[in-house]
């Protein structure tokens, strides 16, 4: 099929490039000129694993190219992916003005019909009123459009083998002929017949993907619903974990077991400073607009919201009270990233973290295998330095910060580590080390959920 995507962020990229290796004709477009003369010039904006290859293979082979032209790329399709951004306004809502600026140039640039397709996360009835946006602004040219709702699930850092092997497309439709082209487009992806880039050849035995035809409205609901019900599962862990530092339990026992019922699952289970990036925090803040808009009482997920928020302040407190005064010391700090496997910092934790230790004075060295570049950006202004080795941020320092999960941090020499830092003294934000491992070696180490003194309240006596 003849497909635009607009908006070359990490959901048109992934969707357009995808799309464009498993056969379809694709053409991106977005509204930075910057951007798209990068991906003219055969380079990614952004680091994603797998994504070069795909778009180079797309490109190559004549189904995927960019252009600054909107029109050009409207014209060029029959169906058209909206991909562009949908950032937090102040006051929680998602601005859809970008989303209204495409409804316009769709309109304006279509001379035949288009099925115009919401990928981008919007609340619940936007495709009622982009239909309506096309229609009004669509009257005068001889084009028709329909309009269908299709939410990407993608994880950064996995999002390329997310596409291609997705648990379920949801898609959402008015008609046989919008559901029918949406078919046509995932048909590759439903029938296995692409060559996965990703796993070359052994791709691991997963269930074909569901097909869901839903409503519009259903399939805007379910992305909303499907990220918050993940920020709850992790708040839950959360205050789980700060049960177990009351109670002398091991948080990682617990959620292990609690997650082989098949009821629960054992994922998004961790404890650690919480989920950040630009999706769950966003989504949760939309979708309580939304809820309160209508007079829904959801207390349950701004509950949610409020313990992620207060897993910094947390992680603070146990820095500050290990450290007992953090004026003048110095402190390195491992993982900018908001999960490992990206360079997306949007809403991480560990910025907040080293930009609040910088605010209160410590000497803050930090690094992260792949996102120190638009940690500098986002650091400017702050005496945070930045160091691309994670030993030249160990040596000296008086307590070493480990703030994603990155598997290099895993691995690194901690023997090493602890000759070179000037107090062997590790907190652990992600539960990514082993308690008895980092003793032994004679580390103080503190992380989240675990640890070692029992019960220090009393049970009662009966
Ligand atoms: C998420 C959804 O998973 C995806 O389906 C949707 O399309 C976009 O939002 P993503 O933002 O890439 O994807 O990150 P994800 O892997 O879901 O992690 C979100 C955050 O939760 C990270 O900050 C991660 O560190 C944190 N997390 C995750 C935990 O703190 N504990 C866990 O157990 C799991």
């Amino acid at each position: 099929m003849r497909l635009a995507v607009i908006g070359c962020g990490y959901v048109g990229l992934v969707t357009g490039g995808c799309l464009g290796y498993a056969g379809h004709e694709v053409v991106a477009t977005d509204v930075d000129a910057g951007r798209i003369a990068m991906l003219q010039a055969g380079k990614l904006p952004i680091y994603e694993p797998g994504l070069e290859v795909v778009v180079e293979k797309a490109t190559k082979a004549g189904r995927l190219r960019f252009t600054g032209d909107a029109a050009e790329a409207i014209l060029a399709s029959d169906a058209i992916f909206i991909c562009v951004g949908t950032p937090p306004l102040e006051s929680g809502a998602a601005d859809l003005s970008a989303i209204d600026n495409v409804a316009r140039q769709i309109a304006a640039a279509s001379r035949s019909p288009k099925l115009v397709i919401e990928k981008s996360t919007v609340p619940a009835q936007t495709g009622a009123q982009l239909q309506r946006a096309l229609d009004v602004y669509g009257r005068r040219g001889e084009a028709t459009f329909r309009v269908a709702s299709n939410p990407e699930f993608l994880r950064e850092g996995t999002a390329v083998a997310d596409f291609f092997h997705p648990d379920r497309i949801v898609v959402g439709v008015e008609g046989a002929d919008a559901e029918r082209q949406l078919r046509e487009i995932y048909k590759p992806i439903l029938e296995g017949t692409f060559s996965c880039p990703i796993h070359d050849g052994h791709c691991p035995a997963v269930a074909a993907p569901v097909f869901m035809v839903t409503t519009i409205a259903s399939a805007e609901l379910i992305k909303h619903a499907s990220n918050s019900f993940l920020g709850l599962k992790i708040s839950y862990a959360n205050v789980i974990a700060d049960l177990c530092e009351r109670l002398g339990a091991n948080v990682e026992e617990v959620t292990r077991a609690v997650g082989l019922d098949p009821r629960i699952g054992p994922q998004f289970l961790s404890a650690g400073l919480g989920f950040g990036g630009f999706c769950l925090p966003k989504d949760i803040q939309a979708f309580l607009h939304l809820a309160e808009g209508l007079g829904v009482n959801f207390r349950l997920l701004r509950e949610a919201e409020i313990v992620n928020q207060r897993r910094v302040d947390q992680f603070l407190d146990k820095v500050r009270r290990a450290l007992w005064v953090v004026k003048d010391k110095q402190v390195g700090a491992l993982g900018l990233a908001f999960k490992p496997n990206t360079d997306d910092i949007r809403f991480a934790p560990g910025i907040e973290v080293v930009r609040r230790m910088d605010a209160e004075g410590a000497i803050v060295c930090a690094s992260d295998p792949v996102a120190i570049e638009r940690a500098r950006l986002a650091l400017q202004g702050t005496g945070v330095k930045l160091m691309p080795d994670p030993y030249d941020v160990a040596r000296g320092a008086e307590a070493l910060l480990l703030l994603t999960e990155w598997r290099e941090y895993r691995d690194l020499d901690w023997e090493r580590i602890h000759a070179q830092m000037a107090r062997p003294l590790v907190l652990d934000g992600r539960n990514m080390l082993s308690r008895d491992k980092m003793r032994a070696i004679g580390f103080e180490y503190h992380s989240f959920g675990r640890p070692d003194v029992h019960s220090k309240v009393s049970l009662g006596s009966h």
